[in-house]
């Protein structure tokens, strides 16, 4: 845990427009900055960043943050990476508690292990372009060497040490700690790659983590990977990240296939959101990171025996990270293509026209499980019921779940209560209305709702809210609260700006509600006058609203004849109050 105060500290002291502009160059408009938005593709410049706010917002594309969030979106760095990288550009030290020495201690072992790497890759590059055999198998594939470039494939030559060009000291046991030689039993040391074709495994940062390598034509292994080292892990990464990023975001969409040749063949048919999985079942730490970068993740799968238990496996490691406005799809390469070879047959359109008709997780589950047990007797029933359960008990998303349960349900013929039941799933937790806040809401945009937004932009102006009168267990005035409560305790302040504020909403709560909103609020400095006139508003109509719920509350039980002395009197002044 990093604590709150340094996130404050650190977003003070560095300058959104100097973070943005070094990945992005910006132009100077009006109060603002903007630029063509790195996070779609666009012509004219959507892309804003307000250094008085330390905000961006791409008004093209919705996406928009801190500092901290902009890097961690650009580079796809976790939370507490993206501190780290700003932090060491404000030459700040992140405080650290137990386990982040351990993270540093990793880093301080990895670094000589991954400059090793980005040497070797360096090295096979180097002799793809001396090796005819190798260039003329890639040309064959139909790949050009600008794709080539793209991946930085290689080519490692057919010689047992052959990586002693780049390292004299081929003894180094670091080489073999990063998996690029073996030591076999006599303790002879050679290179594991030989005479293959090699595509780097390149991570977030840009480090080459590890490396797959091809036969030339036929032979065993097809192909060869590096093993487990401190830098690659293989359910934890994915192939072709760097390269997709750009334009996963674009189309919110990123595209998950088998093979190495897959992510690259897609690529050079112009179909550039596509990564790979490693040789192993998806994990759900893929599908986990995945979902961070795209509402849809579509997987696909060779339609085979494996192919099909590959989605299978994919469907169920995918459940329990669904959220409802995300989607995860399943893909089943028609014919016995792999995606490469569908997209080199029949191009990138034909191959975006299945995508799009991708099964949906839900209905991928439901007819899997109807294939499965089929339930037309009782005891396909019972059997539908017993798979069915682990598989809604992962599930978290909501919506989804009472979807999936009444599909369920309706193949079980049983209601969607019993099918709850049988399946001990939990009640899906949502708080209860307090007395006087009815959630009932006649409009989405609520007086608390009005009152946020103001709040985001005047943090300082949540101290003169009647703070009585707002509901704390609603998420509106559970966000305006914790506000206040920061303000009052000195843990924020005024000026900070709207990347301040969305900081401070990590990992709470409300952050989702606080990060749409602030998406919609203009780039526009707020105007002072006009804020304090709809606060005036809104505080008289809130004060109206609670006196108007207190009043309904104590005439329904005037009317079922429980009313307190006390509360009878309450409510004749109320309504005095009202009348006047
Ligand atoms: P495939 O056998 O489907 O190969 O393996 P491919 O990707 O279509 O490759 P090409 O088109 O014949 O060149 C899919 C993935 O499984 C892993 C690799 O990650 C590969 O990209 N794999 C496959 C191995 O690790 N070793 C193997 O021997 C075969
Ligand atoms: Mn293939």
């Amino acid at each position: 845990m990093i604590p709150e105060s340094f996130i404050q500290d650190l977003l003070a002291r560095i300058d959104i427009v100097g973070v943005v502009e070094s990945y992005v160059p910006l132009r100077k408009a009006g109060a603002n900055y903007s630029a063509c938005c790195p996070f779609h593709s666009e012509k004219t410049p959507s892309f804003t960043v307000s250094p008085s706010k330390q905000f961006y917002h791409c008004f093209g594309c919705g996406a928009h943050g801190s500092a901290i969030g902009f890097v961690m979106q650009y580079s796809g760095l976790g939370f507490i990476d993206a501190v780290e990288e700003l932090a060491g550009r404000a030459g700040m030290q992140v405080p650290r508690e137990a386990s982040f020495n351990r993270r540093v201690e990793d880093a301080a072992r990895k670094a000589p292990l991954t400059e090793l790497m980005a040497r070797a890759m360096k090295f096979y590059r180097d002799q793809l372009k001396t090796s005819p055999k190798a260039i003329d198998y890639l040309k064959a594939r139909g790949l050009t060497g600008e794709i080539a470039a793209r991946f930085a494939l290689g080519y490692a030559p057919d010689d047992w040490q052959g990586l002693e060009k780049v390292f004299p000291n081929y003894n180094d046991d670091a080489l073999v700690e990063c998996g690029l030689i073996i030591v076999n039993e006599q303790g002879r040391r050679y290179d594991r790659f030989r005479d293959r074709v090699m595509f780097p495994i390149i991570d977030q940062k840009g480090n080459v983590i590890g490396f797959g390598g091809r036969v030339i034509g036929a032979g065993e292994p097809k192909y060869l990977n590096s093993p487990e080292t401190p830098l690659f892990q293989k359910g934890h990464e994915v192939y072709g990240m760097p390269q997709a990023r750009k334009s996963i975001h674009g189309e919110d969409r990123v595209i998950v296939v088998e093979g190495y040749m897959d992510v690259v063949g897609l690529a050079q048919s112009g179909v550039e959101n596509a990564v790979a999985t490693l040789g192993t079942a998806a994990t759900g730490t893929n599908v986990q990171k995945l979902l961070r970068q795209a509402s849809r993740v579509v997987f696909c799968f060779d339609r085979d025996a494996a192919g099909d238990k590959a989605a299978w496996r994919a469907m169920e490691v995918s459940l329990e990270f669904l959220v409802d406005n995300k989607s995860v799809e399943i893909l089943q390469m028609p014919g016995n293509q792999d995606p490469d070879e569908f997209v080199r047959e029949h191009g990138r359109e034909a191959f975006i026209t299945q995508l799009n008709n991708a099964t949906k997780l839900s209905e991928f589950l439901v007819r899997g499980l109807r294939e499965r047990t089929k339930p037309y007797t009782a005891e396909g029933r019972a059997r539908l019921i017993h798979e069915a359960k682990p598989l809604l008990q992962k599930v978290a998303a909501p919506v989804l779940r009472v979807q999936l349960t009444k599909a369920i349900a309706e193949l079980a013929q049983l209601s969607q209560a019993e099918v709850e039941v049988q399946c001990e799933l939990r009640p899906l937790t949502r708080s209860r209305p307090a007395p006087f806040a009815p959630r009932n809401r006649t409009s989405p945009r609520s007086i608390e709702h009005a009152l946020l937004e103001i709040v985001l932009q005047k943090p300082e102006w949540s101290l003169r809210l009647p703070l009585e009168l707002i509901a704390a267990d609603q998420p509106e005035g559970a966000a305006i609260h914790a506000v206040a409560d920061a303000m009052d305790h000195g843990e924020l302040h005024g000026g900070g700006g709207m990347g301040l504020l969305l900081e401070f909403f990590r990992g709470h709560p409300q952050e989702a509600l606080v990060s749409s909103l602030a998406a919609q609020l203009t780039m526009e400095e707020p105007d002072a006058a006009s804020l304090e006139a709809v606060l005036n508003d809104a505080q008289g109509k809130l004060r109206q609203g609670s006196l108007r719920r207190e009043i309904d509350v104590l005439t329904a039980r005037a009317r079922e004849g429980t009313l307190s002395p006390e509360e009878r009197r309450r409510l004749a002044e109320l309504l005095a109050r009202k009348g006047g």
